[in-house]
């Protein structure tokens, strides 16, 4: 049975692809290999964030290439990365969160609340509501409301106060675990046991095995009951 060839245009070049493929494998059919902007291929690393428009559409539309399914003459682009310098901070030295917040993304305030964020984010989040509870100091709030966030970038792409939502929300999601939320007793546990050498000998048995072992073993792991 023959394929069905859809248009499709990457970078501005027409090619033709089968019907159904997601984005992600519809540009490695017709040639592109990824080096980077690919990782998990399941929707939850970001590596792989895209744009595109419709003929006749003037709305930009966003997703991911792993997960998005190609439509008949989508004109599209990866936007594998966005320019999105490291905030630097020590969370032992923080002593006033809703200080330092400010000192380390001043920018925050700039958040003029026009929604672009929202529309741009393939996770279904609202940075531009976490970033509103980031800035009037609720913690939790943005820890529960970023959650999901997978870092894709899409949100700072489209902001029009020039800040980076997500690197907002994971400030907020360190701070709030490491100092205000209490810490899970397995986890203390789990800490207590692994700095008294209580799996020194099995990860030591790991490490001398051969990687085919270790496929083997990681087929046939057992998952944890949570
Ligand atoms: S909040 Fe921003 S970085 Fe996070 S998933 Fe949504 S668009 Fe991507
Ligand atoms: S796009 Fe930027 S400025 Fe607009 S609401 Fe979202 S965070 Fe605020
Ligand atoms: S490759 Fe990880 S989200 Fe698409």
């Amino acid at each position: 049975m023959n394929e069905q060839l859809v248009p499709i245009y990457v970078m501005g070049k027409k090619y033709d692809v089968p019907e159904g493929l997601t984005i992600m494998k519809a540009m490695e059919w017709i040639g592109y290999k990824y080096i980077r902007g690919c990782g998990c291929r399941g929707g939850f690393c970001g590596a792989c964030s895209t744009v595109y428009r419709m003929p006749g559409d003037y709305k930009l539309q966003v997703g991911l290439a792993c997960q998005t399914t190609i439509t008949s003459s989508m004109y599209l682009t990866q936007i594998p990365s966005y320019p999105n310098p490291k905030a630097a901070y020590d969370l032992n030295k923080i002593e006033n969160p809703a200080k330092a917040i400010l000192e380390v993304f001043p920018e925050i305030a700039k958040c003029v609340g026009c929604g672009a964020c929202v529309k741009a984010c393939p996770q279904k989040l609202r940075p531009i509501d976490y970033v509103a509870a980031a800035l009037r100091g609720d913690w939790e709030q943005t820890a529960e409301m970023s959650f999901d966030c997978i870092m894709c970038g899409l949100c700072a792409s489209r902001c029009t106060g020039e800040l980076v939502p997500y690197n907002i929300a994971l400030f907020v999601r360190r701070y709030f675990s490491k100092v205000v939320r209490p810490k899970p007793e397995h986890l203390i546990n789990r800490n207590r046991d692994i700095r008294n050498g209580q799996y020194d000998l099995a990860v030591k048995a790991l490490a001398e095995k051969s990687a085919e072992e270790l496929k083997k073993l990681y087929d046939q792991r057992q998952f944890e009951k949570i």
